[in-house]
């Protein structure tokens, strides 16, 4: 048994794993290898990471949350009255009051009729499109959208057709030639490689027409946009039945999880039917609790937001540049292109080198030629921050262009 054991192993070929090598050189080659770095401070404007100190303009902590005093010490309570874990998927014993009244305040915050948290985003986004269309229905998404919605439209297995970004014409053309039984639009509201915002108010008109849904995400909006950071919908000041709105929680809230938000009918089906809702251990209740004190603290933030606005002015004057350019964006990401994948490290590394992280985006994250440096400002840089780092970017392209 043991020697045919060992020649059985012997035949085999280790053809995988030698193509996952060769793939990971050709990365490597091609620049587009991605790196882990060990993070040993709190996310935080200034961090240290592999053992040194940086100012960071890597996070998606945009009101500078994931380190508030008053954050922790309500986690640390809270872990002494809920304890540290779930223990059970929502449907079993899992639910704990904590989920249930985070879901309540962000459904009131959101102003829709009911919401309904995910660990994560990605799980949201995947559970959500799964579970709302199948075949016979039809999902269009922008180009540019995340990740995780493609994802969730191919898992879904409706239609899905994708349009160019933010083309409102394009889509109206898909709409009209759709046969479809149900038609999702979803989309980015804020473009998380971009830093633009959807047409919502064009889309939702397209709804309206076409007896069409739309699926936002609005990752990079909740806490940022809107009259209080209510997000995108407060930001066009729009209310309707159609719309479906997800919110991760690990961005602006500096915490974890997502939530999404519409209709009680939507909320209750997905109950019943979103895989990665129903099958999952929800996030520990502590965290829940913690989100809670956090959606007051976006909702108080309005001098947050208004630093934040005041600090992507004061970069956008302090930059001159002749060779590359930001992106015409007026959220708190502020992608800097510069075109291919090695200028794009190059420059990552240079800022580097002088004590500043900005990471490189390369495809497929975003198209080929259009490698840039992502620029996520967050309401807890100070104004010297960020011409710290305009003048570092001002320097680096007189010496990396020349
Ligand atoms: C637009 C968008 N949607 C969804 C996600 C996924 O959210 P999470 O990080 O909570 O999984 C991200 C995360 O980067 C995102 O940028």
């Amino acid at each position: 048994m043991l020697a045919a054991t060992k020649n059985l192993s012997l035949s085999k070929s280790l053809s995988l794993l030698e193509d996952l090598k060769k793939e990971l050189n050709q990365r490597k080659v091609d620049g587009l290898l991605r790196q882990r770095r060990l993070l040993d401070s709190p996310q935080a404007e200034h961090i240290v990471a592999n053992d040194k100190p940086y100012l960071s303009f890597c996070s998606n902590d945009y009101l500078g949350l994931a380190n508030h005093p008053a954050l922790i010490k309500t986690m640390q309570q809270a872990a002494c009255d809920s304890g540290v874990g779930s223990g059970a998927s929502n449907l079993i014993t899992g639910h704990h009051r904590y989920h249930d009244s985070l879901e309540k305040q962000l459904a009131k915050f959101v102003k829709l009729p009911a919401a309904l948290l995910f660990s994560t985003g990605y799980m949201a986004n995947i559970g959500v499109l799964g579970a709302l269309v199948g075949r016979g229905d039809a999902i269009f998404a922008d180009k540019l959208n995340h990740a995780c919605l493609n994802d969730g439209g191919y898992y879904s297995l409706a239609e899905f057709n994708r349009f160019a970004h933010n083309d409102v014409a394009a889509l109206e053309a898909l709409l009209k030639a759709s046969t479809a039984k149900h038609k999702l639009i979803a989309v980015d509201a804020v473009f998380s490689m971009d830093g633009d915002i959807a047409p919502i108010p064009e889309y939702l008109a397209l709804c309206e027409q076409y007896d069409a849904y739309l699926y936002i995400d609005d990752a990079h909006g909740f806490g940022v946009l809107g009259a209080h950071g209510e997000g995108s919908l407060s930001h066009f000041n729009l209310a309707s039945p159609r719309f479906i709105v997800m919110a991760t929680l690990g961005k602006a809230a500096g915490v974890a999880g997502a939530f999404v938000a519409g209709e009680q009918v939507v909320i209750d089906y997905l109950i019943q039917t979103a895989k990665s809702y129903v099958y999952s251990t929800p996030a520990p209740p502590a965290l829940s609790a913690t989100l809670s004190a956090a959606v007051s603290l976006i909702e108080q933030g309005d001098g947050l937001r208004a630093h934040l606005q005041y600090l992507m002015a004061t970069l956008k004057a302090n930059l001159s540049l002749q060779h590359w350019q930001l992106m015409p964006s007026n959220t708190a990401i502020q992608p800097l292109v510069v075109g291919s994948n090695h200028a794009a490290v190059a420059l990552s590394e240079y800022l580097q080198s002088m004590g500043i992280l900005v990471p490189a985006i390369r495809p497929p994250t975003v198209p080929v030629n259009t490698a840039r440096l992502r620029i996520s400002l967050s309401a807890a840089h100070s104004e010297h921050d960020v011409i710290t780092l305009a003048k570092a970017i001002n320097k680096a392209e007189k010496g990396l262009t020349r």
